[in-house]
């Protein structure tokens, strides 16, 4: 039944989404030339990585930098973190996020600076306040999705009721990340959680947590009737793990997808961003090929991004 179910388009927040197989917002990884891998290798939508609220209505240029869209990107979604009503409204309806139609709601952080400051999974023991987020946030006529850990810890599993807070409050669709605050990201997910939170609502319910291939995002489906899936980590290691999960593995030339994200960032983040960025994806690129611990330590001494590309030919030689 499940394996019916993945890949379906997926309506939410008066759209449809070409699938519903979809890449999670990623701090420091989904910018826009991320984005445009994740896509080409099917993902239905994308997420910004998390963007300060308070920074947005600054005009900081670290977060317009974060906001950056390609312009011949599908739709993607703004996820935003704060924990002030007023202040999440006021971004929502902000002109840096005009060419964003759809905002996600953090709800799941666990960082300890973001959490004292009763912002991210903060909001998971204060439903009052993270209803009134929503409910400000929708009136920016965008699209709002909330995504959100299943509780604090395990005496405190709270997926249901803060599923049905979400869907009274006026979100669209829920993404219900299946561990604990204090679990980070270790173990296996709570699959009778999600279950729960997705029988308490009839909005659009997404899945995630530990999904690195089909078989796991079936699983997934199965174990929890979740009406689609998303994945963090497995992105990141391999973007093409969606061409995987949609059923349509294909070989990819890892190093045409590293140039293309070079190129794409290099006008719009300048070189030392690019050079960072791209060294730490490329090491990731290469997990589990031949030869990889012995690149990692040339790739991290590249000093420019034109020693990356010269090496980059190197590693790939029948490519180049
Ligand atoms: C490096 C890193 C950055 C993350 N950044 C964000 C973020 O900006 N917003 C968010 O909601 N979740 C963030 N997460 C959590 C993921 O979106 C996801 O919920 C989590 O990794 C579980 O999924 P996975 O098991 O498929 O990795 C981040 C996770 C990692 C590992």
């Amino acid at each position: 039944m499940s394996a019916d179910k993945l890949g379906q388009p997926l309506r939410y927040g008066g759209t449809e989404l070409p699938n519903n197989v979809l890449c999670a917002p990623l701090a420091g990884y989904t910018d826009f030339a991320f984005r445009r891998q994740c896509y080409k290798f099917g993902a239905g939508l994308c997420f910004t990585e998390m963007v300060s609220a308070k920074g947005l209505l600054y005009g900081s240029e670290a977060t317009r930098l974060l906001l950056y869209r390609g312009a011949d990107e599908p739709q993607t979604a703004a996820q935003l973190f704060g924990g002030d009503p007023l202040v999440m409204g006021g971004a929502c309806a902000h002109e840096a996020l005009a060419q964003y139609r759809a905002v996600d709601i953090n709800m799941g952080c666990p960082v300890p600076k973001v959490y004292k400051n009763g912002e991210g999974s903060a909001l998971l023991s204060d439903f009052s306040r993270a209803a009134a987020i929503i409910e400000a946030c929708k009136k920016s006529g965008k699209a709002v999705s909330v995504k959100f850990r299943i509780g604090l810890d395990e005496k405190h599993i709270v997926a249901a009721e803060f599923a049905a807070m979400c869907e009274d409050a006026g979100a669209d669709m829920i993404t219900v990340h299946g561990r604990t605050r204090d679990r980070m990201y270790a173990g296996e997910p709570d699959y009778a959680a999600v279950a729960a939170a997705k029988n308490a609502v009839h909005i659009p319910v997404i899945a995630n947590g530990g999904i690195f291939s089909r078989a796991d995002a079936l699983n997934m489906l199965d174990r929890t009737g979740a009406d689609g899936v998303m994945l963090a980590r497995a992105a990141m290691y391999d973007p093409h793990v969606f061409a995987e999960v949609l059923g349509a593995r294909q070989d990819w030339d890892r190093r045409a997808v590293i140039e293309e994200q070079i190129a794409d960032m290099l006008p719009v983040y300048g070189e030392g961003y690019t050079l960072v960025q791209m060294r730490k994806m490329t090491a990731f690129y290469l997990r589990g090929t031949r030869g990889a611990a012995k690149w990692r330590e040339r790739l991290f001494s590249c000093p420019s991004v034109a020693d990356l590309r010269a090496l980059l030919g190197e590693i790939f030689p029948a490519e180049g």
